[in-house]
């Protein structure tokens, strides 16, 4: 038996950071959506004890000597000790998206295991319960558990209901360096600033990227301070034709632009080909993944 689960790049379309909790934990406002950009986790039910390979052109990024201390390995052992089951079968992540680059790839490849093991073991856990294993992984993991639209509270579990999106489209380019979330977070000064309300719904994507316009990432400005590369990349995007917005995702570097289509995205990356190419910059273009229609809002 193998099954496959994928995991899609969570990007934020603006991050206000509100506060900061006694732990140093950021509280945030922020409105992650998902773009069909994605890395692939697999299982196969073959092997008596958990294994995991990495696969794909960010694969040798992630050290194999380190892989039980991957995330995927530790959200297979949190639903295996929650269920009371033994870890078994293999899993294979082929890893397309660029490594600890603000898109939440790590987060994603942990939901995506808890998804893909909850069903492949064959294990009952409420989805409440679920989403409580995710927080315990990471800030990002509930989002990426739902794979869907959401205005991101609290440190980033609390999930509430985003705006219905328009039909859009979407470039994302990684210069190639990591950069530190929690770095990000220290360099960052500055206070606290809410974001406003915002409406139920957009009607298109210019209409979006005219409210998006007035809100920003307030990580945007440290993240570059420590790698100014990524101005580079933001201007890059900024000058393409049809593009209605650029700004960083999460705590960089992977910046993204919206477009009205996935084709115009596409059309649009095409012209960046050269300059990526001479800079070897990762750059990806389409259209959103589980973009709901009416918007929903985790259990409570
Ligand atoms: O939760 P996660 O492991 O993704 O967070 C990585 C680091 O980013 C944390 O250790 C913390 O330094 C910083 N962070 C933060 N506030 C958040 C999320 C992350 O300060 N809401």
């Amino acid at each position: 038996m193998i099954l496959t689960e994928t995991a899609h790049a969570k990007i934020n379309l603006y991050l206000h950071v509100t506060g900061r909790r006694d732990d140093g934990y950021h509280l945030l406002d922020s409105l992650a959506v998902f773009a069909g950009a994605a890395d692939t986790l697999f299982f196969s039910s073959d092997a008596a004890a958990l294994s995991l390979s990495v696969e794909g052109p960010f694969g040798a990024e992630l050290s194999t000597d380190a892989t039980d201390d991957n995330l995927v390995m530790r959200a297979a052992r949190l639903l295996a000790a929650e269920a009371g089951h033994t870890p078994t079968g293999s899993l294979t992540l082929e890893k397309t998206l660029p490594v600890a680059s603000g898109i939440g790839g790590g987060s994603a490849d942990a939901a995506a295991a808890l998804r893909l093991l909850q069903q492949a073991w064959d294990v009952a856990v409420s989805e409440e319960r679920l989403f409580e294993l995710a927080e315990k992984l990471g800030a990002d993991v509930p989002v990426c558990l739902a794979q869907r639209s959401a205005r991101m509270g609290g440190v980033g579990e609390r999930l509430d209901p985003a705006p219905a999106l328009p039909d859009c489209g979407m470039i994302l380019v990684n210069c190639g360096l990591g950069v530190s979330t929690p770095a990000v977070f220290r360099a960052r000064d500055g206070g606290f600033s809410e974001a406003p309300a915002l409406p139920a719904a957009w009607a298109s994507a210019a209409e979006m990227a005219t409210d998006l316009a007035r809100l920003h990432n307030d990580l945007e400005a440290a993240a570059c301070a420590l790698c100014p590369t990524i101005r580079d990349v933001l201007s890059a995007i900024n000058a393409l034709p049809g593009c209605l917005l650029s700004r960083m995702s999460g705590s960089g570097a992977t910046c993204f632009g919206i477009f009205d289509t996935p084709e115009a995205a596409r059309r649009a990356a095409a012209q960046l080909s050269a300059l990526t190419q001479a800079r070897s910059w990762w750059v990806w273009a389409g259209g959103l993944a589980g973009r709901p229609k009416t918007s929903e809002s985790r259990p409570a």
